[in-house]
């Protein structure tokens, strides 16, 4: 019997997006935040070895480059879930019970902050003040602000969002 090999395409995709992005930007250190922008935006997070073909392309160090992934909240090291739920814990909020809001979540999802649930669904983050303090406690659903939030309101967005993806 004819054994069926199957090959993932995984690499041949990487490399033509890095051929690409390489086409599209020349070599020149200013053009370090826009490319991460653009490899987060392509896998969903920035991995070690892209991190290390950028880091040999622009000829910065690899530290350099981690330390920069690291520092902007909008680049992140682990794949995160299709909808990323963050609380804010900074102080407006934490006054008025955002950690009772992020102790739901976690409750929920069964993972902490900074984790991905197994599914690939849901990443939980938390933050410190998003700029919308007049509306604490405040949590965001990929960027999407819900003000004077509540337990309650909590689990009816993550209700119609555990539903929506059963459909
Ligand atoms: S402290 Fe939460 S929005 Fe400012």
């Amino acid at each position: 019997m004819e054994k069926e090999i199957k090959q993932c395409n995984c690499k041949k995709e990487k490399d033509s997006f890095l051929k690409n992005l390489f086409q599209e930007y020349l070599p020149e250190k200013d053009n370090l935040i826009q490319m991460l922008n653009e490899i987060q935006e392509h896998f969903g997070y920035v991995p070690m070895h892209v991190q290390k073909e950028l880091s040999e392309y622009l000829g910065i160090p690899m530290a350099e480059i981690y330390g920069v992934v690291t520092f902007y909240s909008r680049f992140s090291l682990e794949p995160q879930g299709k909808y990323k739920i963050s609380v804010c814990l900074g102080t407006a909020c934490f006054v008025k019970g955002s950690q009772k809001i992020m102790d739901r979540l976690t409750d929920r999802l069964k993972i902490e902050p900074g984790q991905t649930t197994e599914d690939g669904l849901f990443t939980i983050e938390q933050t410190r003040c998003v700029g919308a303090c007049g509306l604490a406690p405040v949590f965001t659903v990929n960027g999407e602000v819900y003000g004077k939030a509540s337990v309650q309101k909590l689990d009816q967005v993550l209700d119609e969002l555990i539903n929506k993806e059963k459909q």
